[in-house]
């Protein structure tokens, strides 16, 4: 069982050639940091745009790379969503029109959903199993119980993890994504700044990450602060909530087995804190290599051969959603 997978929701154009049987054959990246880095952020227009120029010399290069004969292809998967909505709409016609010429159908994929299976490309896990999404879009604790079965549990009310690491490092004057550099800055510097840990005594499996920002802010204008210890302040005081909430989230369910995706959890120091939780207290612990951690379409093809194996594809006149929730989608596509 062969698919191809299709990722634009945001600033990675993605393709991936996966066997269910062999794993994968090839995928093609392509970011679109560098574009979009002098605006600070991402920009929805130029994303969709940067999509149409990119994916068919893109195609071109994963056929060329893999030498694969299309025709063996028996689906296509790709995002219908979350993300930027223009985006989303590129590639879905991408997927539609690939499967029109080859006559094969259509699977949509969840972006999260993606990155929760980003898991399964190394390793398949056993259900159930609690997942920690941590993306620059999302900040959300799941109970999966199956293919499709998503619990939420609790997430950010305001910025996404990822979100503040960028905002963070724009304060202090860098470039865009702020993730990876804040994550190398850290390793030079102390946690000397007392920073805050929103909503992380409260009951609730809900965050908060806003107030943060403001904190740094205050010390960035105050002129004379070490970038390096910031860093570091920064990251262990997102880190003390991310553990207190995701412990939180082991405690009320009794689930033990953990996984975390998304950007974020490409992050050096969350690898090392949560894999010492682990050990501490005997909690498998599962993480994808960095490379799987963000954007790509590797994670679309597995999760899409895991909807397919159900029996589910999508209509002809299937659109894209700039945010349907996980659950409600797993409810719908499965
Ligand atoms: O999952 P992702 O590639 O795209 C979304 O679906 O949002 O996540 C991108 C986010 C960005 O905010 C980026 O700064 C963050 O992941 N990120 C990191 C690291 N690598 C990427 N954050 C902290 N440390 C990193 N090493
Ligand atoms: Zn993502």
């Amino acid at each position: 069982m062969i698919t191809l997978a299709v990722e634009t929701s945001c600033d990675e154009t993605a393709l991936a050639l996966y066997s269910r049987e062999h794993g994968l054959i090839g995928d093609v990246l392509l970011s679109q940091t560098k574009i979009h880095q002098e605006f600070g952020g991402v920009v929805p227009e130029l994303s969709a745009r940067e999509h149409t120029k990119n994916l068919l010399p893109l195609f071109e290069l994963l056929l060329k790379k893999t030498s694969f004969d299309l025709n063996k292809v028996d689906f296509i998967s790709f995002t219908l969503t979350p993300g930027l909505i223009l985006s989303l709409v590129v590639g879905a016609s991408f997927a539609k029109s690939v499967a029109y010429a080859l006559r094969k159908p259509l699977v949509p994929v969840h972006h999260l959903e993606g990155h929760i299976y980003s898991v399964f490309v190394e390793k398949p896990i056993s259900y159930p199993f609690l997942v920690l999404i941590v993306s620059g879009g999302h900040t959300d604790l799941y109970l999966v119980k199956d293919f499709g079965k998503y619990e939420f549990l609790g997430g950010t009310l305001d910025d996404a993890v990822g979100e503040s690491y960028d905002k963070t490092a724009k304060l202090m004057g860098f470039g865009y994504p702020g993730g990876p550099i804040l994550d190398r800055l850290a390793k030079e510097g102390k946690p000397s700044y007392n920073l805050p840990r929103p909503m992380i005594e409260e009951q609730t499996l809900n965050m908060s990450f806003s107030g943060l920002k403001t904190a740094v802010r205050r010390i960035v204008e105050s002129g004379n602060y070490s970038k390096e210890d910031l860093a570091s302040s920064f990251q262990e005081a997102v880190l003390d909530v991310l553990e207190a909430k995701t412990l939180k989230a082991i405690e009320l369910t009794g689930v033990r087995r953990l996984i975390i995706v998304g950007g974020v959890s490409a992050n050096s120091r969350l690898r090392q804190r949560f894999k010492e939780l682990s050990n501490n207290l005997g909690i498998e612990l599962y993480i994808p290599h960095p490379k799987l951690s963000t954007d790509n379409a590797v994670m679309i093809a597995y999760a899409g051969l895991e909807r397919f194996k159900r029996g589910v594809t999508a209509p002809d006149d299937i659109n894209p959603e700039p945010n349907v929730p996980l659950e409600t989608f797993g409810r719908i596509w499965s």
